[in-house]
């Protein structure tokens, strides 16, 4: 008789919460009738409906330490006592020790070696507007026409007007109109001597170029560590500002600080963007360069209101501390062979549909022969959480914390539900 009550109560609940949607904003598709409650490392818990999933979507490579974790619920009750925010009026403790620790962590790391300033902000893209920005400042300073940026073909770069404007996808950008001008978009599968003509020819109206050194959205592709070696310099030679997006690969998903950590000191970046696990679900960004950059800012040249707030801070702060740790990047390395051998594996038996297994670290794609949104369906249904990447692409980017036999669990549910789908 209780458990006939209680069904019908969250039933109810479930019909009231169903109703509520319509409020929502049409730019999503969510699957109405699964409704999140809380969370646990890399456990989600729909308590509308008593049923509970494996995460391997990580709220799309942000809760990197975990959902509910509790040393950032500790932090955030504690400064959310202390101070929440001040504005950049004035300095604040935290601010401050996070862009020290992102400037010498990064060095310490192998990343960015001349690493120096940072700019902190509120979400990857605003993180990206902010590199543009001091992208085109410091081209339009050598001539005023070189205000260009080069990006790539199957890039992702945010939603904004300026970073909506260098992100590929003709889907995200036709509705839009006139975006920035200037842009353009090279194939990064180019040969370098082609690359190198491309950016050559145009080296007066071109003052930036920004790539991710993993491609996330796009599909998960690694560019080939000899592309951006070349890229550099190809750069380097016009006199164009890098700027890599570790948005999705940075902060150890690729099993370095940086994905940009496995490059020699050559191809490290003039500016390198960084957010989503900075704050492991808290909305904090940055934006950090070298000094050949910074020396053309001036007061006033960009600015944001909550930018370097002492709660997301003190979060950052945290978050850098664990994932900075040799031992911590060693055992991402460790889990995402895991992934990958048990994918390989997979793809032996369904050759015809699994095409390929890419990645780095925690960050791996298994590309199907068509669309696999009837894998993730299945996956679902059987407590496994799942998102895609690019048109046939399912991509694996757990949290970090994720435990050895929660992963080995989602991954015997992702292969029953290719066995489902295929068999
Ligand atoms: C590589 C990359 N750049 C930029 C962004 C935009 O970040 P945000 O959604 O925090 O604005 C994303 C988000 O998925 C991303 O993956």
């Amino acid at each position: 008789m209780r458990v006939i009550r209680q069904l019908s109560t969250s039933r109810r609940l479930l019909q009231s919460l169903i109703q509520k949607q319509k409020y929502q904003a049409t730019t999503y598709a969510r699957p109405h009738d699964l409704i999140l409650s809380r969370g646990k490392n890399a456990m989600l818990y729909d308590d509308v409906n008593n049923k509970e999933y494996i995460d391997f979507t990580a709220g799309i490579a942000v809760t990197a330490l975990g959902h509910a974790n509790p040393q950032v619920a500790d932090i955030m009750c504690k400064q959310s006592q202390k101070l929440i925010h001040s504005s950049n009026l004035y300095y604040n403790e935290e601010c401050l020790k996070l862009s020290e620790n992102l400037v010498e962590a990064t060095k310490s790391f192998g990343g960015q070696y001349d690493s120096s300033r940072v700019f902190l902000c509120n979400s990857g893209t605003e993180a990206n507007e902010a590199a543009l920005k001091f992208a085109k400042r410091y081209g339009i300073l050598k001539n005023p026409s070189k205000q260009g940026i080069i990006s790539f073909e199957n890039s992702f770069h945010g939603r904004t007007i300026g970073a909506l404007s260098v992100t590929s996808n003709p889907k995200y950008r036709e509705p839009f109109g006139s975006l920035i001008p200037g842009v353009e978009f090279l194939n990064i599968n180019d040969e370098l001597t082609k690359l190198d003509q491309q950016i050559g020819s145009s080296k007066d109206k071109v003052a930036g170029l920004i790539v991710e050194p993993i491609q996330g959205e796009g599909g998960v592709f690694p560019i080939p560590l000899d592309t951006l070696i070349g890229l550099k310099k190809i750069c380097e030679d016009n006199d164009v500002i890098v700027i890599y997006d570790e948005i999705q690969c940075g902060l150890g998903r690729s099993g370095k600080l940086w994905a940009h950590s496995y490059l020699p000191k050559e191809a490290h970046p003039d500016i390198f963007t960084t957010a989503k696990a900075l704050g492991n679900g808290f909305p904090i960004a940055a934006t950090i360069t070298n000094e050949k950059v910074n020396s053309i800012l001036k007061v006033g040249d960009h600015g944001t209101t909550y930018g370097g707030n002492p709660l997301g801070s003190a979060i950052g702060n945290y978050v850098v501390d664990v994932i900075a740790d040799q031992k911590f990047l060693d055992q991402v390395v460790d889990k995402g062979s895991i992934i990958t051998d048990r994918l390989r594996k997979l793809q032996k038996r369904f050759p015809e549909q699994i095409k390929d297994v890419r990645g780095k670290g925690l960050m791996i794609g298994c590309d199907f022969s068509e669309a696999p949104s009837k894998i993730v369906e299945a996956a679902r249904d059987a407590g496994l959480l799942i998102i895609t990447a690019g048109k046939t692409t399912v991509r694996f980017v757990p949290a970090l914390t994720i435990e050895n036999d929660l992963l080995e669990k989602g991954l015997d549910i992702f292969e029953r539900a290719v066995e489902k789908v295929y068999n």
